[in-house]
C-alpha cells in the first residue's frame, strides 16, 4: 500500500514536473526569451566530452541567436553524474553526458559498454552504437522519460595505483580502485582480488592524494586534465575498457520545444557527434604523451602476451552480466568483433 502511494507521489511529482518544463519553455518562447539549456558535466573543458560540450553551446548559440541559450557547466560545477539524471528529470538541467556506467540503475543494459575487452577496436564500437544495438538501447532510456540525443566518445581506459607497477592480472589484488558506480566495473576488479570503491568523479583526485583510494582507471584525456597522474605513481596502458557518453536530455522538453529549433538542434548534435569521433583518439594521444613528458608517474606498456593475460582474466565477467544486460546485445557485438 505504502510502495503503491510512493509510486503515485512519483508519477504524479513526474506529470507536474514534466508540464511545469512544458510551460517552461513555452513560455520562455512566448516571451520572446531565448529558451536556456542548461549543459551539465563532470570533466574538463579540455577533454573530448568537454570540448564537444562547448562546440554544441557555441554552435547553438551562433545559429539560433535570440532563440536559444545553451550554457555549459564543466567539471561538476552543477551536479555529480550520478546526481545529475535525477536533475535531468526533475528540469533542473537539459541536457547532460554521463558515461554509460552512470546508467547502471536507471538501464543496466548499457552496462554492455563497460565491459572489459567487449570491443575489438573502434570500428566494433561505432558499429554497435549506430546499430541495432544501439537503437535499442535508446529505446530503454525512452522508458525512463530520458530522451538519447548521441553517444559521444572518449576512448580506453588506464589502470593506474600507488601501490605496484600493474604488468599481470594478479598484479591488482589487493589494491583499492575507486570505480564509477556500474556492477560491471565492480566485478572486473573483485575477479582479479582488487578492492572496488565506488566514488564520483569529482573527488577522485583528493581521493588518491589523501589514500583514500590506491588507484583508478580511466581515459589519458581525463587522467591528465585532472592531474591523477601528480598523484600516481604507476600506469599502465592496459585499454582494457571503453568510456564513452550518452548525451541525453528530458524527452518532455526536447519534444515540447518550437520544431524548427529542435531541428536545428539535432543537426547541429550530427555535427558534434562526427567531431567527436574524429578527434577523441588523437587528444587521447595528446594527453598520454603530456603525462609521459611531465614524468610524475612511470607508463607501463603492455606487450600483446601481457595484454592477453588481462583478456583471460576479464573474460569471465562477460557471462557473469548475460542476464542483467542481455545476451542479445553481447552476441551481435560478438558477432561484429568476428567480422572485423
Ligand atoms: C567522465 O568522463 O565523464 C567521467 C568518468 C568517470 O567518472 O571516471
Amino acid at each position: 500500500m505504502k510502495k503503491q502511494l510512493h509510486k503515485g507521489l512519483k508519477s504524479f511529482l513526474a506529470v507536474g514536473v514534466a508540464a511545469g518544463l512544458i510551460l517552461g519553455a513555452a513560455s520562455l518562447a512566448a516571451a520572446g526569451g531565448p529558451i536556456k539549456i542548461r549543459f551539465s558535466h563532470v570533466v574538463a573543458p579540455t577533454t573530448p566530452k568537454g570540448r564537444a560540450a562547448d562546440m554544441f553551446a557555441r554552435l547553438a548559440n551562433e545559429r539560433l541567436k535570440g532563440k536559444v541559450e545553451v550554457q555549459v557547466f564543466p567539471n561538476s560545477q552543477l551536479y555529480t553524474d550520478k546526481k545529475v539524471l535525477d536533475a535531468l528529470s526533475s528540469g533542473s538541467v537539459e541536457m547532460a553526458a554521463p558515461s554509460t556506467a552512470k546508467f547502471t540503475s536507471w538501464v543496466p543494459q548499457l552496462q554492455l559498454f563497460d565491459l572489459p575487452f567487449m570491443f575489438k577496436n573502434r570500428k566494433v564500437l561505432y558499429q554497435t552504437m549506430d546499430g541495432e544495438v544501439g537503437k535499442k538501447m535508446f529505446k530503454l532510456l525512452g522508458k525512463k522519460n530520458m530522451l538519447g540525443l548521441a553517444m559521444w566518445d572518449n576512448g580506453f581506459k588506464q589502470i593506474g595505483n600507488n601501490i605496484r607497477e600493474i604488468r599481470k592480472p594478479e598484479d591488482l589484488a589487493g589494491i583499492k580502485f575507486r570505480i564509477m558506480s556500474s556492477k560491471v566495473l565492480e566485478a572486473q576488479f573483485k575477479i582479479v582480488g582488487a578492492n572496488p570503491q565506488v566514488m564520483p568523479f569529482s573527488e577522485v583526485y583528493s581521493a588518491l592524494e589523501q589514500g583514500v583510494i590506491d588507484g583508478q582507471e580511466n581515459t589519458w584525456s581525463n587522467i591528465y586534465s585532472k592531474k591523477f597522474n601528480e598523484v600516481q605513481k604507476y600506469i599502465t596502458e592496459t585499454n582494457h575498457g571503453y568510456l564513452g557518453y550518452l548525451v541525453v536530455t528530458n524527452a518532455q522538453f526536447w519534444n515540447h520545444l518550437p520544431t524548427d529549433v529542435r531541428t536545428e538542434l539535432e543537426n547541429i548534435m550530427k555535427e558534434v557527434t562526427a567531431w567527436i569521433r574524429e578527434n577523441a583518439y588523437k587528444i587521447n594521444q595528446d594527453m598520454k604523451q603530456k603525462v609521459i613528458e611531465a614524468g610524475k608517474t612511470k607508463v607501463t606498456v603492455l606487450t600483446e602476451a601481457e595484454k592477453e593475460a588481462f583478456r583471460k582474466a576479464f573474460k569471465p565477467v562477460q557471462a557473469q552480466f548475460r542476464d542483467v544486460i542481455g545476451g542479445e546485445f553481447i552476441d551481435a557485438v560478438n558477432a561484429l568483433n568476428a567480422k572485423n
